[in-house]
């Protein structure tokens, strides 16, 4: 087994980093079965691009950095929408069967803060799915991709400076694996499993993220954190999403007593931004009168047929939601920040890039555009296998090694003391936050980053990430509210290490 690229994570965004350096040999790493638990199967809305007669790439760039309030690195936000219309074209050319109008045209639909419709969908809500579907089949017929199934991120190999590929533990603790390679890439996903309520699938723990940034990468606005306002909350973990684009069509939030949740809030209503929104949900939970989303009027009898995913998680907790109010929370679900990378997915660790979710392009800022986050994985993975071949070709390359490891003890870790965690960062670095709080959570975090248990000591990592940046963050805006400090004040990115985020809390 050897190939020049190491690639750790196998949603939208790895998967397709690696078809798009085929022929190159790639080995790709997959957390269990390739496809399953992946952020990206469970996207519902869909992907975003300019393909209408009346849209162009300019238009949706001005939405992203609108959206983005104030942090967009504009030049990213160009290139994500510029080469979206290719990106899809690729997506079509492997087979993803988007929706088409009755004369064969692509047929988008409109969601929150984008000025056209814009958005791709397949089969209703189950958009995630069907392009995962189509991308693992790809994968699967791509001879110079070598799948190695049920492996997870441990560390990085860093010798010299440069990251020359990674350790790797069985989930099963089997044995682990230490794969060097001349170009490693990290797809490793979200943060959302730091929370209590989250949309993201359990493996979304921050990972890569907590190893990178512990070898020194540099780290861009960690405290954005996207909560969307309407997870099902039927007492599941993770909550379903309740998408979005059922406010497009026309669903409403409510309170217990009926009254319309967003008049009065925003001009937008119920497609108001998305942090304004989750922050109105949770106001009226916290005030007692609870929250619902109204789905019986609009889409009303289409529910089930053009929401298949949503009908059947409010069926199996016993509601029918042409009938009943469905109950909705707010949910940890998409990480703005992350490893910064260039406009070709390269980190400040040479050797190491960075796609989909765990990267931070630049692209949404402060809050992200509804369904540009699919659309960030195939652009800048294609941009980053590019990158890739061009460097391995300059370098001439070696193969990856691939060495086992002694087993190691299961992945499993301590539970109650997980939960405690997701519970601190849930109540304390949430949707609504303060510097009380936030401070709070740090000194709850502290001793969690030092124990024994490596799961719990690198969520913690990425936690003290969030956290810190947080507490440094001392004004309002986009996904990060806090409560003492409403306004909108500073407006900058702040590329930071762990290391500069510890030395600023001493
Ligand atoms: C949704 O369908 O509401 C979520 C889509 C997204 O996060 O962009």
């Amino acid at each position: 087994m050897s190939a020049p690229v190491l690639i750790v994570g196998a949603g939208l965004a790895g998967l397709f980093t690696a078809l798009r350096l085929a022929p190159r040999p790639v080995l790709l790493v997959s957390p269990g079965p390739l496809g399953e638990g992946a952020a990206s199967a469970w996207a519902q809305g869909g992907i975003a691009a300019a393909v209408g007669a009346d849209d162009g790439p300019e238009l949706h760039a001005e939405d992203t950095i609108a959206a983005g309030a104030g942090l967009v690195v504009e030049e990213a936000a160009r290139v994500l929408c510029a080469e979206a219309p290719a990106r899809i074209a690729d997506l079509i050319a492997l087979g993803v069967p988007f929706t088409r109008s009755g004369d064969g045209r692509l047929k988008p639909s409109r969601e929150a803060a984008h000025s056209r419709a814009r958005v791709l969908a397949v089969d209703g809500d189950r958009s995630g799915f069907a392009v995962m579907q189509a991308l693992v089949a790809a994968i699967r017929r791509t001879p110079s991709v070598t799948v190695i199934e049920g492996h997870l991120l441990d560390d990085l190999i860093v010798t010299g400076g440069r990251v020359r590929g990674a350790i790797l533990r069985a989930r099963d603790g089997g044995p682990g694996l230490a794969v060097t390679a001349p170009a490693t890439v990290l797809a490793t996903g979200g943060i959302g499993g730091l929370y209590a309520v989250t949309t993201n699938p359990p493996g979304a723990i921050g990972a890569g993220l907590a190893v990178a940034a512990r070898h020194g990468a540099l780290i861009a606005d960690p405290e954005f954190v996207q909560f969307h306002p309407t997870a099902l909350a039927i007492g599941r973990d993770p909550a379903p999403l309740a998408t979005e684009a059922l406010r497009g069509e026309g669903a409403v939030l409510v309170t217990r007593d009926g009254r319309r949740l967003m008049q009065g809030v925003h001009p937008a209503l119920d497609l108001a931004p998305r942090d304004v929104v989750a922050r109105a949900v949770q106001a009226a939970i916290l005030a007692g009168e609870r929250a619902f989303l109204d789905g019986r009027t609009a889409p009303g009898p289409g529910f089930a047929t053009h929401f298949p995913t949503v009908h059947a998680a409010a069926a199996a907790a016993g509601l029918d939601p042409a009938r009943d109010l469905l109950p909705v929370a707010p949910a940890a679900h998409f990480h703005m920040g992350g490893l910064a990378t260039d406009l070709s997915g390269r980190t400040s660790l040479p050797g190491l890039w960075a796609v989909g979710e765990v990267a931070a392009t630049g692209v949404h800022g402060a809050n992200r555009l509804a369904s540009n986050s699919l659309l960030e994985a195939v652009v800048f993975g294609a941009r980053a296998a590019e990158a890739i071949g061009r460097a391995l070709h300059d370098a001439g390359h070696a193969d990856a090694a691939i060495t086992t490891l002694p087993p190691g003890p299961p992945a499993a870790s301590d539970p109650v003391a997980i939960a405690a965690l997701r519970r601190t960062m849930q109540e304390r670095v949430g949707v609504v936050r303060d510097g009380e709080g936030l401070a709070a959570a740090l000194a709850e975090i502290g001793p969690m980053r030092a124990g024994a248990d490596p799961v719990l000591a690198a969520m913690a990592d990425c936690a003290f990430l969030i956290a810190a940046a947080a507490l440094l963050r001392e004004e309002s805006r986009g996904g990060h509210y806090r409560a003492d400090r409403p306004l909108a004040g500073r407006t900058r990115r702040t590329l930071t290490t762990m290391t500069a985020l510890d030395d600023a809390l001493v």
